[in-house]
């Protein structure tokens, strides 16, 4: 695992931009994971930028999505799919056929989640899954559980999820209980990892990810056994780590 140190917010989302990038140039048509929640709004806006100096082309790039709230239609300004647009997709280039969410409106649970799936196969795979981490450790919508889920699939959603994300919505009890999210394994199946992280509440739960035990009540501790993980926190996330172990920590 790779542990970049940034000094800010500003400063996690260029670096987190930049990697992004990297892998657009590198593979044109290559396949985005992309990530909704707050954290990544930063990287995102670095990310336009990048495209408006006419660094980077999005024209044959696909992108697939964590995840989405079920039972929200997509033209629902809490729904991932209107994040996305209005976050990234309506800024650059990327042909809308060209991006993929599981599909919140379709109350068919398991078809819904079969088709997402074949068609993250069908486009050879994730090149770079970009992922924020809920304080629980969820990665995706996958919350602690007995077991880390193989495939996308229809979940519920935690009362501490659901409270974090309250703050989007009139009130906690208008956030959806449901998600359709990727799974643990399809997650663990792209190529490379790109975690992002800010603020000291998020340092205890990187802390448990990146030393803690591997163990389904952390989702986010199984990134310890892929071969290609790079968090990007700031000075506050990381705080812990950089307490207990400085070395892990490049800069
Ligand atoms: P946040 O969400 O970026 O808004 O903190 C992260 C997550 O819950 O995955």
């Amino acid at each position: 695992m790779k542990i970049i140190l940034t000094k800010n917010y500003e400063e996690l989302s260029k670096k987190a931009a930049e990697i992004l990038a990297e892998v657009v140039k590198t593979k044109p048509n290559g396949v985005l994971g992309l990530a909704t929640g707050s954290t990544p709004i930063g990287t995102y806006k670095e990310l336009i930028e990048i495209y408006k100096k006419g660094e980077i082309d999005f024209s044959n790039i696909n992108t697939v999505n964590l995840d989405e709230y079920r039972g929200i239609e997509k033209s629902n300004d809490q729904s991932y799919d209107y994040f996305m647009n209005d976050n990234l997709f309506s800024h650059v280039n990327i042909k809308k056929e060209n991006t993929d969410l599981p599909d919140g409106s379709n109350p068919d649970a398991d078809g819904e989640c079969a088709r997402y799936e074949a068609k993250i196969e069908s486009l050879g795979g994730i090149d770079i899954q970009l992922l924020g981490i809920g304080h629980n450790g969820h990665i995706g919508f996958n919350e602690p559980a007995d077991h880390f889920a193989p495939k996308t699939h229809c979940v519920k959603l935690d009362q501490i999820t659901i409270d974090a994300n309250a703050r989007f919505f009139a009130s906690a009890a208008d956030v959806p209980k449901e998600a359709y999210t990727m799974g643990i394994g399809t997650i663990m199946s792209a190529k490379k990892v790109l975690l992002v992280a800010t603020g000291e509440d998020k340092a205890e739960i990187l802390l448990q990810t990146v030393k803690g035990t591997v163990t389904p009540a952390v989702q986010s501790s199984i990134l310890q056994f892929h071969h290609d993980v790079t968090i990007v926190g700031d000075e506050k996330s990381l705080s812990k780590i950089m307490a207990e172990y400085p070395e892990l920590i490049s800069k």
